[in-house]
């Protein structure tokens, strides 16, 4: 197969990018490198991948590029591209609506006029709300902006399935993470944190819940959609086990031998107090199953932060 991968750069993209060069399919990867964290991270995302010869680069925004010669020949494109975070999000409405939504719609447009490659969406919990533990019919009720650019996202693809034919599926991934992590997010901030000395901070209580999902079962997930034949399915996809986030600060603390010293801030708009997936779905169209428990996972998430910090 010839994959598009958007995003390619990125925390998930770059993982996915090696998983399907290590599989044999060709894949071009696009990315505008954005300042939402260092371009110096993303470029070494990418390090393993620039040397194959079956992955392309393009640099490009998907707000502007002319993407069809990009698209061309492409069997399927996963869209991972976007502004993620929901912090920003209350600030900076523009970039997410601009990177979340017209992209997505300018590269189904550029898809359409190539052929109508699979489109595969990468989406979030994020669009449920505040506690995100139904199946994917439960309703869609986002607590920040960044929820609701991602569920518009959805939506616009419905409206071109529906009209126009557009083959494609969406993944609702929950809580990633893993070695690669984006620096804004909770496990690379504590380890930062842990390796430097610092409090840890946490916002709200600390009894938050999160149906955390390691990397690779992110990327197993994403390929599995990719050789299925697209009927506009959602699939929630997430890890199997809730970890409450102060039991993950303990694994963490431990991986990385520190006693965690914790500073309680409160908690931030729009940040979601529960998530359990339902996966169900998942498993019985995708025959797909996260296989990384949390102890395993948080372990190489630490360890990954500390040698890239040249060791402990
Ligand atoms: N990481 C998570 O826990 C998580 C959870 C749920 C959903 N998601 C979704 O998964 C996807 C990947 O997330 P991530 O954590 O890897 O984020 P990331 O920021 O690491 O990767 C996104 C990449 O997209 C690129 N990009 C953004 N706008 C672009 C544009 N207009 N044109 C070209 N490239 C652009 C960025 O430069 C970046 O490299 C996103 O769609 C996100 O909403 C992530």
């Amino acid at each position: 197969m010839r994959v598009v991968v958007t995003g390619a750069a990125g925390f998930i993209g770059s993982h996915l990018v090696d998983r399907l060069l290590e599989d044999g399919h060709d894949v071009v990867g696009i990315d505008c490198f954005t300042d939402y964290y260092s371009r110096t991270d993303k470029e070494a995302n990418l390090v393993s991948a620039l040397v194959q010869p079956r992955f392309e680069l393009v640099e490009a925004d998907l707000r502007s590029a002319e993407l069809e010669p990009v698209l061309d020949g492409a069997d399927a494109i996963v869209n991972q591209a976007a502004t993620p975070g929901l912090v920003l999000s209350w600030d900076d409405f523009e970039r997410y609506q601009s990177c979340n939504l017209g992209a997505l719609q300018r590269l189904v447009a550029a898809a359409m006029a190539v052929g109508t490659p699979h489109l595969v969406q990468a989406s979030t919990s994020s669009v449920y709300g505040a506690e995100a533990t139904g199946p994917e019919s439960s309703p869609a009720h986002p607590v920040s902006p960044y929820g609701v650019t991602k569920l518009a996202a959805e939506q616009l693809l419905h409206a071109y399935g529906s009209t126009a034919g557009l083959p494609f599926t969406v993944l609702r991934y929950f809580s990633v993470y893993g070695p690669r992590q984006r620096p804004d997010m909770a496990y690379r901030i504590f380890c930062e944190q842990l390796l430097d000395g610092r409090p840890i901070t946490v916002y709200g209580d600390g009894r938050q819940s999160r149906s955390n999902t390691y990397v690779s079962d992110c990327v197993d997930a994403t390929v599995a959609a990719l050789h299925r034949a697209p009927d506009a399915s959602t699939f929630n996809i997430g890890g199997g086990a809730e970890v409450v986030l102060l039991n993950a600060v303990e694994v963490l603390a431990a991986e990385l031998g520190t006693a965690p010293v914790i500073e309680h801030q409160p908690a931030r708009r729009g940040d979601q107090r529960r998530t359990s997936a339902d996966t169900a779905k998942a498993r019985d169209l995708l025959g797909w199953e996260p296989k990384v428990a949390p102890e395993e996972g948080l372990g190489a998430e630490a360890a990954w932060v500390s040698d890239r910090r040249g060791g402990r």
